[in-house]
């Protein structure tokens, strides 16, 4: 059914409109008008699915999706690799095989395994090594004389060298898993001129060097997760295809939504100068959060209905696939105030940049934020006058919220 709050045809998920915009306005609108709307699938945006998606938009709706995997099916989740025609079945089956896919029981197998690479503890053995890390890359972009580019300066490199760690990717490789996983998600904007193949390829070299690591960890154990990993595998816990999977979902979702956290989130900082000079002042413990939910780096992931069930007042038909916005979540007035307002102070802030809270809720949440800590601390300290040179230029995507480069001077 129509709905008065949208223009014909619109979709949520045209790369054309992150392309050019975020939050989206219509979000406030369909919030108020119809919370839970119909999006048939529109000719020439590949979207979501064939057929089309209901858009959820409120905070606690999007919440109860994400909490109830018995109705709302993570299998056809992914927006990592895009299904289309030209993808064989059987490379969908194999989606499988990845973590943000599964379902119980499958999945909490899993996440049981995986999640021991993440503890507290593990995290905090990265932390003076990536506090390092973060002061020399602030270092190289300060010693720039004119305007440089933040994006590859200063965004990528800390969250690739942080995934590397864990994963326990050597120094001389780390280039080539940036590089894959940048193919895997780029093909959706011309200027990368990457076709779906290509990402496929760099899906597929991806995961043969993740299995060459694993048989090299089988002979000389070592104290990363992929030694954790082998050994689960070696119990027979986690198949060898899961563990090439599980590398290939790191690789990506560690690397793309952090180096976007970071690049939005300094540009946030600088284009609301009373909270970069309160930042630099005071160092708001709750900053990381607050840029998470004001840029919402991944915008959306779906579900799939599991049975006929009633949401936001609508009837969702079993098999129909459902889009959680997070971006819309995160700007629900019923839940923030003045969501519209940037205050690194916002205490509490339940946001959703992280997921809705469910079994899926992102595993790399507190490496996230301390690589986001980490960086905006070295560069408070060492690039207090940094500022803008040019806007943003944004990736074209159907559901990540990106920054391809932003010119900054640091002077
Ligand atoms: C899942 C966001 C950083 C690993 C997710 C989900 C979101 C998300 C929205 C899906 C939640 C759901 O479906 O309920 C982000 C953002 C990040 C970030 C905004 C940065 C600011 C990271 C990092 C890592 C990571 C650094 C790893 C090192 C994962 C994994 C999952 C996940 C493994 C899947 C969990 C599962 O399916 O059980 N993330 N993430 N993320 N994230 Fe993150």
């Amino acid at each position: 059914m129509p709905c008065p709050a949208l223009p014909d045809g619109f979709d949520f998920t045209d790369p054309d409109l992150l392309h050019h915009r975020v939050p989206l306005p219509e979000f406030a609108e369909l919030r108020q008008a119809e919370p839970v709307h119909w999006i048939p699938q529109q000719p020439g945006i590949a979207g979501f699915e064939d057929e089309g998606y209901w858009a959820v938009t409120r905070h606690a709706d999007v919440k109860y999706v994400s909490t109830h995997p018995e109705l709302f099916s993570s299998w056809l989740n992914t927006a990592i690799i895009r299904f289309n025609e030209h993808i064989p079945r059987d490379a969908i089956e194999v989606q499988r095989l990845i973590l943000l896919n599964m379902d119980p029981p499958e999945h909490t197998r899993v996440r049981g395994i995986v999640q021991r690479g993440f503890t507290p503890r593990a995290i905090r053995a990265l932390e003076d090594t990536l506090r390092r890390r973060a002061h020399s890359i602030v270092q190289e972009a300060v010693a720039q004389t004119g305007p440089f580019d933040f994006v590859t300066q200063v965004a990528c490199e800390l969250p690739l060298q942080a995934i590397a760690e864990l994963i326990g990717i050597p120094q001389e490789d780390r280039l080539k898993i940036f590089d894959w996983s940048n193919k895997m998600i780029s093909y959706d904007d011309p200027e990368y001129a990457i076709t779906e193949e290509v990402g496929q390829e760099s899906a597929t070299e991806l995961i043969s060097y993740a299995m060459n690591m694993a048989a090299d960890r089988k002979q000389c154990p070592a104290k990363d997760i992929v030694t954790r990993l082998v050994a689960a595998e070696d119990e027979g816990n986690l198949t060898s295809d899961e563990f090439g999977f599980f590398v290939l979902m790191l690789a990506v979702a560690g690397n793309e939504t952090t180096r976007n956290a970071i690049t939005h989130g300094m540009h946030a900082l600088l284009t609301h100068p009373d909270q970069w000079d309160l930042y630099k002042r005071e160092r708001p413990s709750t900053t990381a959060e607050e840029l998470v939910r004001w840029a919402t780096p991944v915008v959306s992931f779906q579900r799939t209905a599991t049975q006929d069930t009633e949401l936001g007042g609508q009837l969702i038909k079993k098999g129909d696939r459902v889009g959680i916005f997070y971006s819309s979540a995160n700007n629900d007035p019923t839940v923030f105030d003045s969501p519209e307002v940037l205050d690194i102070t916002r205490d509490p802030n339940p946001h959703l940049g992280f997921g809705g809270g469910g079994p899926h809720y992102c595993l790399g949440k507190s490496l996230a934020t301390l690589e986001m800590d980490l960086i905006f601390n070295a560069i408070a300290d060492a690039m207090p006058g940094l500022r803008l040179v040019g806007d943003p230029r944004r990736l074209r995507s159907a559901w990540l919220n990106g920054v391809k480069e932003l010119q900054v001077s640091a002077s």
